[in-house]
């Protein structure tokens, strides 16, 4: 089975180009399921309807983070959409759900997103989630977005679930890592899979608003920065009888004039 993860996805804009670039990837690569983070899919942050539709036109499954909840009017439907998650490690009440399984037929796949807590909410103990969540699911192929800002808390996710799931993909950060990798015992691994926004931005912001917020700590807006886009994303060929990956590959598109 190949799985294309896409990192966060920024703005309309940011939609707009990952779905040029999904939907050649997805033939060029023969790729079967798609997962999307699209915490930061609307524009001016956060996921609404509108921006959830969108980024369902091209995947399977959206995963969320810190900004899950950004959008108030928006929060009562992540308990509509069995394909829209938010991190596993919110308290009990909160809505929606962080684990999804697609069901494929001849194999299926589970979907996990769970979120760090190292510099980020103080969520319940990812780690101790991971482990609860994971005794109920009944496939092998599993899937985990660790939406963290700390690289070593993703590393040591990655580490401590080395033969337990499928792949331990990281998001949050929107700049993508070099160190993709198939871990010991199967489990695919990348620290960051990166951004699809604004290449010359911050994190896919205009770079003004930010300066400004760096320089003055005086409260911003931030608007989606427009200019020749990226794509970041990573391929995970999965071997779907032992759940075990083969393979990891960073996807590193440029936009051209
Ligand atoms: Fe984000
Ligand atoms: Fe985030």
């Amino acid at each position: 089975m190949k799985v294309l993860f896409a990192g966060d996805i920024v703005g309309s804009y940011g939609c707009e180009f990952a779905e040029k670039e999904i939907r050649r990837i997805k033939s060029e690569e023969k790729i079967d399921i798609i997962i999307a983070n699209g915490e930061n899919s609307s524009d001016g942050n956060g996921i609404t309807r509108q921006s959830f539709e969108t980024v369902s036109r091209f995947s399977d499954v959206i995963t969320t983070g810190n900004h899950s909840f950004r959008r108030r009017e928006f929060y009562d439907c992540f308990d509509e959409y069995d394909t829209l998650l938010r991190p596993a490690n919110y308290p009990d009440g909160v809505a929606g759900k962080g684990i999804c399984v697609i069901d494929k037929g001849a194999y299926s796949l589970a979907v996990v997103n769970i979120m760090g807590t190292a510099l980020m909410q103080p969520l319940d103990n990812p780690f101790t989630v991971i482990d609860n969540v994971l005794k109920d699911i009944g496939t092998k192929n599993i899937l985990i977005d660790i939406h963290a800002e700390c690289t070593s808390e993703k590393k040591a996710m990655g580490l401590y679930l080395d033969g337990r799931v499928s792949a331990v993909i990281g998001t949050h950060t929107h700049v993508q890592t070099a160190d993709e990798i198939v871990l010991p015992k199967g489990t695919a691994y990348i620290t960051d899979a990166g951004m699809t926004g604004t290449e010359n931005s911050a994190l896919g912001v205009k770079a003004e608003n930010v300066i400004e917020k760096f320089r003055f700590n005086t409260p911003v807006k931030f608007e989606e920065a427009r200019g020749l886009r990226i794509f970041n994303a990573v391929i995970i060929d999965i071997d779907e009888k032992t759940g075990r990956s083969r393979s990891i590959k960073r996807i590193y598109t440029r936009e051209s004039r």
